[in-house]
């Protein structure tokens, strides 16, 4: 009986976390943080490959173009860079090397890198094309070109089922958004199959379900966030419907922006990045369920899920709610009331002398906690976490576009079996943002 129990404690070891916890830094399988920016996803057989921008340096500028891979799409391994500077082209360290796309051309069996590429201005807006034989390359650049002799900036490509493929692209100055066949080889585009003028759209992606084409994107307010829309279409040619939002307004896509839309089941995953331009590196992952079970695609807020690609499905994980009004509020820290906090309250004035406790039950491991805030500011805030009067952690609390518009962030904490209290916005001089309410949750 010993192998075995030796055998089971080993392996809780190594079992890593496979759950998904948008707005959280996500690390691959060696610990380090997942620099994939702008993705781009592809599947092989039964592996998921995620392209993006590493932009470990903070800097917009080109560094690399990762690989990682995923069986469970949770749980990543970064391979060898997919695409490299090369000195006096258009992908040298002075240049933009954006949303990097992958799709695999069976004409010529070999995987082909569709990027935005650029100036460090953005300002010749021309696409790159890069080509490989296996997912992960290195990719052997090709060249850099204006499609069809017009401007490209945020773009994706879109594979249909027949094999043919598309550029989508924000054209002429951002203002018209154009969808490009690509030729048989897929290094070209060949013909402008649709335009969406004067939509000022960014970040795309194209979901075909049930024959219709569901294009995703944002409008363009920098690296700022804003609500991202959704439109369809019956034929990749056709006419797209007005826009429609893809989450309430206010929140503004979850402080997100579309990088990639994966089709998942009779559903998808939204793919976004939470830019956070001072300290790109930091930006991080929004990674959301998009449902169509009211009829039309919409994004579902997960603090914490799963994704099982076997079955096609998801499952977004409960966690228990306390109010932060509820908790023991100290110093000069307030109870505002709006209609828009869960209770109708919320405690404010939290760092500078004030703070608020909460008392949570814990299951004796470290567990995921949701801290639902509003920060009205243009700037992010912070707030310090202590768990049973520990070391605090310092939690960014980016703004939320209005003093009442809630959002959460994540924080794993370590909780003991039972009582744990958890002590916000002590011993900091700045104020953190308002604490609506927190949910602790059982999975990690
Ligand atoms: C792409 O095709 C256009 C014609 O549609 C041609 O002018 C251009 O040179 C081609 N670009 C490349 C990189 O092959
Ligand atoms: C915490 O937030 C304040 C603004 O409230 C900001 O000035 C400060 O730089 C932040 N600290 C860190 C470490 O990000």
């Amino acid at each position: 009986m010993r192998f075995p129990l030796l055998a089971i404690a080993t392996l809780s070891l190594v079992v890593r976390a496979t759950v998904i916890v948008p707005g959280a830094t996500w690390t691959d399988t060696s610990g380090n943080v997942i620099q994939a920016h702008g993705a781009g996803i592809m599947k092989v057989g039964s592996t998921f490959y995620w392209f993006g921008e590493d932009k470990a340096a903070n800097s917009a500028l080109f560094s690399a173009v990762s690989c990682y891979t995923s069986t469970d799409m949770m749980t990543w391994t970064r391979q060898n860079n997919a695409l490299t500077p090369i000195a006096n082209t258009m992908i040298s360290t002075s240049n933009i090397v954006e949303r990097p796309k992958v799709i695999f051309n069976k004409v010529n069996s070999e995987y082909v890198m569709w990027f935005h590429s650029d100036t460090s201005n953005y300002g010749v807006a021309m696409v790159g094309v890069a080509t490989a034989k296996t997912p992960c390359g290195p990719y052997t650049y090709k060249g850099s070109f204006n499609p069809l002799g017009a401007e490209s900036r945020d773009m994706s490509v879109f594979q249909d089922a027949a094999q043919t493929a598309y550029l989508l692209y924000a054209s002429d100055n951002n203002q018209n958004f154009k969808i490009s066949r690509l030729d048989t080889n897929y290094y070209n585009v060949t013909a402008q199959v649709n335009v969406l003028t004067a939509s000022t759209l960014e970040a795309p992606g194209i979901v075909k379900r049930n024959g219709l084409y569901y294009l995703f994107a944002s409008h363009t307010s920098g690296w700022d966030p804003n609500p991202n829309r959704w439109f369809v279409a019956s034929t990749i040619s056709s006419p797209f419907s007005a826009q429609q939002d893809i989450a309430p307004e206010p929140v503004r896509t979850y402080f997100s922006q579309n990088a990639f839309d994966l089709p998942l089941g009779t559903n998808a995953v939204y793919m976004g990045d939470r830019w956070r331009p001072e300290l790109l590196g930091s930006s991080r992952y929004i990674w959301l369920p998009l449902t169509w079970a009211s009829g039309v695609p919409q994004l579902i807020w997960a603090d914490v899920w799963t994704l099982n690609i076997a079955a096609g499905t998801w499952t977004i994980a409960s966690g228990t709610s306390y109010e932060a009004e509820n908790g023991v509020v100290s110093g000069s820290a307030t109870i505002p009331a709006d209609p828009s906090f869960s209770g109708g309250k919320a405690v404010g004035f939290l760092g500078n002398g004030g703070s608020v406790t909460i008392t949570v039950q814990g299951i004796g491991a470290a567990q995921w906690v949701s801290l639902y805030y509003a920060n009205g500011d243009a700037t992010w805030r912070n707030t310090t976490v202590s768990v049973n009067g520990g070391p605090s952690v310092l939690v960014d609390q980016p703004n939320t576009g209005g003093s009442h518009v809630i959002l959460s962030v994540p924080v794993k904490l370590n909780l003991k079996s039972g009582s744990n209290t958890i002590t916000f916005g002590a011993g900091q001089t700045n104020f953190a943002a308002d604490l609506d309410r927190i949910i602790v949750y059982t999975a990690s």
